[in-house]
């Protein structure tokens, strides 16, 4: 390991503690306070069609955590594989199905086991098939040039090895494949303070 990752390992200990207690939390109380927008109204002000919420089942979208709406781009086709990565509680998997249909493939990876067998319930109970695999984005489980979309919301921003998690991206995408990803970037440097403080990263 090179000397700065070896240093900064603590702190990203810490941090992934800290992302799996409060997204547990997301799975397990979605109608706590949470200091991000979260459930169907974050949804409906991300442009999400309420159609598509009445469809989905209500604890997918109760523990809905997304910052945007990555299906405005993803331009999914029937019978397309498609990874949806920090699946979290299947929300934008189960709208990506519908597109991928019958002939398609959705996969799910979340870090946080919890959210995986949430979200494959949810898509049972929609009448979808998703396969989630805990696991980490910044080491995708899934073979090289797997997946013919990527979508994701909310879930790049908060590793600690943001340019490993996109070469991971371009390794199982297919060549051609797309990225349809939602996140949040932020155009100031950070104060330290923020940057080291695990509630904060998490959310
Ligand atoms: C803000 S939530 C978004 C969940 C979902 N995309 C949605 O829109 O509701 C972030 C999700 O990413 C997952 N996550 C966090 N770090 C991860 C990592 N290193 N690898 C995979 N998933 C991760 C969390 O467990 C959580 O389910």
């Amino acid at each position: 390991m090179p000397d700065d990752a070896q240093a900064q390992a603590p702190l990203e200990t810490v941090l992934k503690d800290e992302i799996i207690r409060m997204y547990q939390e997301v799975a397990d109380r979605p109608e706590g306070e949470y200091h991000f927008y979260h459930g169907r109204e974050a949804a409906e002000l991300f442009g999400y069609e309420p159609r598509w919420l009445d469809r989905a089942p209500p604890g997918a979208v109760a523990s809905f955590a997304g910052v945007g709406n990555p299906h405005l781009r993803s331009a999914i086709r029937a019978g397309e594989t498609v990874l949806d990565l920090g699946s979290g509680a299947g929300l934008d998997a189960i709208i990506a199905s519908w597109s991928s249909g019958p002939t398609g493939k959705v996969i799910g990876v979340d870090l946080n086991p919890t959210m995986c067998l949430k979200a494959q319930a949810h898509a049972a109970a929609s009448g979808s098939t998703l396969q989630c695999h805990q696991g980490q984005m910044e080491n995708i489980p899934l073979p090289d040039g797997s997946v013919d979309v990527v979508i994701s919301n909310g879930v790049v921003n908060l590793s600690f090895r943001k340019r490993k998690v996109i070469e991971e991206l371009f390794r199982v995408l297919r060549p051609g494949g797309r990225l349809s990803i939602t996140d949040i970037v932020s155009a100031k440097q950070l104060s330290q303070s923020i940057v080291n403080d695990p509630k904060l990263w998490a959310s």
